[in-house]
């Protein structure tokens, strides 16, 4: 009851144009509630850059340093660990798309430090990005734009990821993103891609989980494409039919016990 509560205001706030004016305000909430173990964590990790706050609020959903900095690094040998299991790292090129202020790539070069591997990270939030390029040293990251292309050449990646992007694009936006991650990815390289899943059903409306259920694909508007409070749930079948010809090594549900990660991961080899 209250969780569908929850959801009926949200869509009403979503048709009154008020999500994003409100984002503003968790936002500073966060930063109170936060503010005790933020001050205990840079005294405990004095080494570790932190991007300004809203930055980090807008990519990660909470202001918790804590939480940006460890779990980020969690997420980064979780998802080497899951490329390892079918490439070799060595010498390779690995790239995030979508990597905000660089939560998770910025472990991967000290993570990665034995294999000589290039890093590289891209967005299109140009704070995250001018950010990352001061702050965090060993990876090369690039701007683009909320449509592709990405600025790599063909076949350039050994190994790429994204993590919780596509779920805050537009349908159109899905199959241009889904193609352009295929074109800079080498044959038979790896691409890794969270989405809400099967789990994140129950969030929906009763006409969203409709709609879910025979389209595959829900969106939920906001003024701007790309934010947190724009939102795209998928269904397996219609990831299955996005990622085509391409092959499925894993379909990690974010209800497998393995699962270290809060959505649905789609391990794919390039055709
Ligand atoms: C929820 S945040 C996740 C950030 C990061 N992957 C992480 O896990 O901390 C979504 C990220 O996707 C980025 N993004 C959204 N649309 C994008 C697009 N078309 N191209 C590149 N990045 C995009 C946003 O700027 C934001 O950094």
């Amino acid at each position: 009851m209250i969780p569908m509560l929850k959801q009926i205001i949200g869509f009403s706030l979503r048709k009154l144009y008020l999500i994003e004016p409100l984002y503003h305000v968790k936002f500073l909430i966060s930063q109170i509630q936060n503010k005790k173990d933020n001050n205990r964590f840079k005294h405990e990790y004095p080494h570790a850059v932190l991007p300004p706050d809203f930055i980090l609020y807008e990519s990660f959903g909470r202001l918790n340093y804590r939480r940006y900095y460890l779990n980020g690094k969690n997420s980064a040998s979780y998802f080497i660990s899951l490329f390892e299991k079918h490439i070799s790292l060595d010498t390779k090129k690995i790239c995030e798309w979508g990597c905000g202020p660089g939560r998770v790539i910025r472990h991967f070069p000290e993570l990665l430090s034995s294999k000589h591997a290039e890093i590289f990270g891209t967005d299109y939030n140009k704070e995250s990005i001018e950010w990352n390029k001061k702050n965090l040293p060993g990876i090369n990251f690039h701007l683009n734009g909320l449509n592709p292309p990405l600025p790599f050449a063909d076949n350039f990646f050994d190994a790429l990821y994204s993590i919780s992007v596509f779920t805050h694009l537009s349908e159109q936006s899905h199959y241009e993103w889904f193609s352009e991650l295929i074109r800079v990815v080498k044959p038979g390289g790896i691409l890794i891609i969270s989405t809400h899943g099967d789990a994140f059903k129950e969030k929906l409306l009763p006409s969203e989980k409709k709609e879910y259920e025979t389209k595959g694909l829900v969106i939920r508007k906001t003024q701007t494409e790309g934010k947190r409070t724009y939102a795209a749930f998928q269904s397996p079948d219609f990831m299955k039919k996005l990622i085509g010809k391409n092959t499925v090594l894993e379909h990690i549900t974010n209800r497998d016990p393995n699962n270290k990660f809060t959505q649905d991961l789609w391990v794919v080899k390039k055709a």
